[in-house]
C-alpha cells in the first residue's frame, strides 16, 4: 500500500480561556476571519524544475506519439472524472487528512480496488457514487451543507474579513444602516467558514475543552455540517455591548430587539431558538438569510 504523504496542518494559536458556556470567544471568531484573508500557502518553488520535466515529456511525447496517444486520451477521460468526482467530495469532505482512512474494502489497496478503464488499465482512486451517498445527511443533529466556494462570495461591506453570499452582504448593508438610522448599533462578527475553520472549532476545541461529541455540538456543528459554509448565516452583534458577544444574554440587547421585529422584512431567521429541533444551545446571535430560492432549498430540503 504506497505511503500518502500528509501536508502539515495549521496549527491555529491556542485559544485564549473560555469566557462563557457559549459557542466560541470573540477573539477566535476575529482569528478565523484573519485565517479567511490570510493568502494561502504557496506550492511553488519547483517550477523550473517543473517545466524542464514538462518540456521532457513533450518532446518523449512527440517522438513516441503513435504509442503514447491512445494512452493519453484514456487519461484525460479518467483524470477528468476523478476530478469532478473530487471537487463534489471534498465539499462533504473532513478536512482532517491526519485521520486515518478507514478500510472500505478487506484489500484498500487503490489500484487493485479501482475499476479498470476500458482499454484494461487501472483509472486512479475516484469517489463513487455510493460513497457520496453514504455521507450522512445529519450528524449529531446537525444537517450536512455543501461548502459555498469563496471565489462566489463576497465581503461585507461593514467587516471585509467576513465573507458571505452577495445577496446577504446587500440585505446585511441595508440592516444596519436601516438599525443605524433607528440609534441601533447592529454589527456582525462571523459569516462563511471552511471546512478547516469548522474543524478548528469543533475538534479542537473539543478535545481542548475536554468535551464529548454531543456536548461539542450543542455549540458548534461539525465539519461538513455548519450553516456557516452556505454563505447564507451570520452571527450578529450589538456594537454597544461586545460582552454579548455570541452569548444567550445577546437577546438582552437592543440590537436583538432590533433584529426580532425587523428580521421577517429582510428574509432572515433565527437557526436556533429555545428547544429547537437540533438539540443547539439557543443562539440568539446565529441568523440565516432565507430570502431567495437557494437559501430556501438549502435549509428547507
Ligand atoms: N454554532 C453553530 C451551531 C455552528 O457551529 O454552525
Ligand atoms: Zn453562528
Amino acid at each position: 500500500m504506497p505511503v500518502r504523504k500528509i501536508p502539515p496542518k495549521d496549527i491555529p494559536p491556542p485559544p485564549p480561556p473560555r469566557r462563557q458556556p457559549t459557542e466560541i470567544s470573540l477573539e477566535e471568531i476575529e482569528n478565523l476571519n484573519q485565517t479567511l484573508k490570510a493568502p494561502r500557502k504557496k506550492r511553488g518553488g519547483k517550477w523550473f524544475a517543473g517545466l524542464l520535466l514538462l518540456g521532457g515529456l513533450g518532446g518523449l511525447g512527440y517522438w513516441q506519439w503513435d504509442w503514447l496517444g491512445p494512452r493519453v486520451n484514456s487519461t484525460v477521460t479518467g483524470a477528468k472524472d476523478a476530478i469532478a468526482a473530487t471537487e463534489i467530495f471534498s465539499a462533504n469532505s473532513e478536512p482532517r487528512s491526519t485521520a486515518p482512512s478507514k478500510p472500505s474494502t478487506p484489500n484498500p489497496d487503490p489500484d487493485v480496488t479501482a475499476s479498470p478503464s476500458p482499454d484494461g488499465q487501472s483509472n486512479p482512486p475516484t469517489v463513487t457514487e455510493a460513497e457520496l451517498e453514504a455521507k450522512p445527511d445529519t450528524l449529531l443533529n446537525h444537517r450536512r451543507y455543501e461548502v459555498a466556494d469563496p471565489s462566489t462570495l463576497v465581503p461585507l461591506s461593514s467587516n471585509a474579513n467576513i465573507k458571505v453570499q452577495a445577496e446577504v452582504q446587500e440585505v446585511v448593508a441595508a440592516m444596519i444602516e436601516k438599525a443605524r438610522i433607528e440609534g441601533v448599533q447592529l454589527g456582525v462578527i462571523s459569516g462563511y467558514r471552511t471546512l478547516e475553520d469548522q474543524d478548528y472549532l469543533y475538534f479542537d476545541l473539543k478535545a481542548e475543552r475536554g468535551q464529548s461529541v454531543q456536548t461539542r455540538a450543542e455549540v458548534s456543528a461539525p465539519p461538513g455540517y455548519s450553516e456557516h459554509h452556505t454563505g447564507y448565516a451570520v452571527d450578529f452583534i450589538d456594537k454597544t455591548r461586545p460582552s454579548t458577544n455570541l452569548s444567550q444574554s445577546f437577546d438582552t440587547t437592543d440590537a436583538y430587539a432590533w433584529i426580532v421585529k425587523n428580521a421577517p422584512y429582510f428574509n432572515f431567521e433565527l437557526s436556533f431558538p429555545k428547544d429547537n429541533d437540533a438539540n443547539v444551545s439557543y443562539e440568539p446571535w446565529h441568523w440565516r438569510y432565507v430570502g431567495n430560492q437557494e437559501s430556501l432549498e438549502l435549509f428547507y430540503k
